[in-house]
């Protein structure tokens, strides 16, 4: 794992961005995995200059959402699926057609899942996953204890990942945050060629140490990074406060 500690956040999306337009300008079949919450919005931005600067086409460029609310109607504003429209997709210019998020108004969970894995084997696989963190270590919404095997599948959300998103629904209608998820497993995570996380803030900290300095352990699921051969940790200075 490379553990990269940089002065601010801004710093941190511009080499995250560079990290991300590398790997996809070098693969065949360019798949970008897209995270969403507030950590990777600098990183969209700093992309869609490198776009527009002609360095990176998104020509082509397939997507796949990390994870999905379950049970919010098609179109909420904070549905993973328009979250990713929003900041991703159409300033990247990248083809609606082309990128998925998990069904979370799927009638049938377990069948959505296991579509949306194989949807992933057919593009060939993510070329570069770009990875937030919660407070409380999980990636993607592999809240603490899960399998460092597991795959695509609904899970409950923790409470205090719901108390932290709460601010996102406030924004919007004030409704409160769903109860449940589907989320990408830590071992569907672990297969994508790159992994490029990026924290900023205090309230990261312990999160960081326990991903880059603990032990492999389900407790702190961002541990598993320690797995990949390829894995960026992009931190600012506060989110490596407590790093030895
Ligand atoms: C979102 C996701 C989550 C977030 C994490 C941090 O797709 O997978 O793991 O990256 O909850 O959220 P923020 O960036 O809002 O602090």
């Amino acid at each position: 794992m490379e553990v990269v500690i940089l002065p601010d956040a801004e710093a941190v999306a511009a080499l995250a961005a560079r990290t991300v337009a590398a790997e996809l300008r070098r693969a065949e079949r360019p798949v970008l995995g897209l995270a969403t919450g507030s950590s990777p919005l600098g990183i969209y931005a700093a992309l869609r200059g490198i776009v527009e600067a002609g360095e990176l086409s998104m020509d082509g460029v397939r997507g796949f959402a990390l994870d999905e609310y379950v049970g919010l109607p098609v179109g909420h504003p904070e549905s993973y699926a328009e979250v990713v429209r929003r900041e991703a997709v159409v300033p990247l210019g990248m083809d609606p057609a082309l990128v998925r998020v998990p069904d979370g108004a799927a009638e049938d969970i377990e069948a959505a899942c296991a579509d949306y894995e194989r949807a992933i084997a057919e593009a060939g696989g993510v070329t570069v996953q770009i990875l937030g963190i919660g407070g409380n270590g999980h990636i993607g919404f592999n809240e603490p204890t899960s399998s460092l095997a597991s795959r695509t599948r609904i899970k409950t959300l923790a409470a205090a990942t719901r108390q932290a998103n709460a601010r996102f629904f406030a924004e919007a209608d004030g409704a409160s945050v769903p109860t449940h998820c589907l989320t990408q497993g830590l071992g569907t995570i672990l297969e994508a060629g790159a992994l490029v996380l990026v924290a900023q803030g205090e309230h990261k900290a312990e999160a960081i140490r326990q991903a880059v300095e603990g032990p492999l352990s389900s407790r702190w699921p961002a541990s598993a990074l320690q797995l990949h051969r390829r894995a960026t940790v992009i931190v600012d200075e506060e989110a490596a406060s407590r790093l030895e």
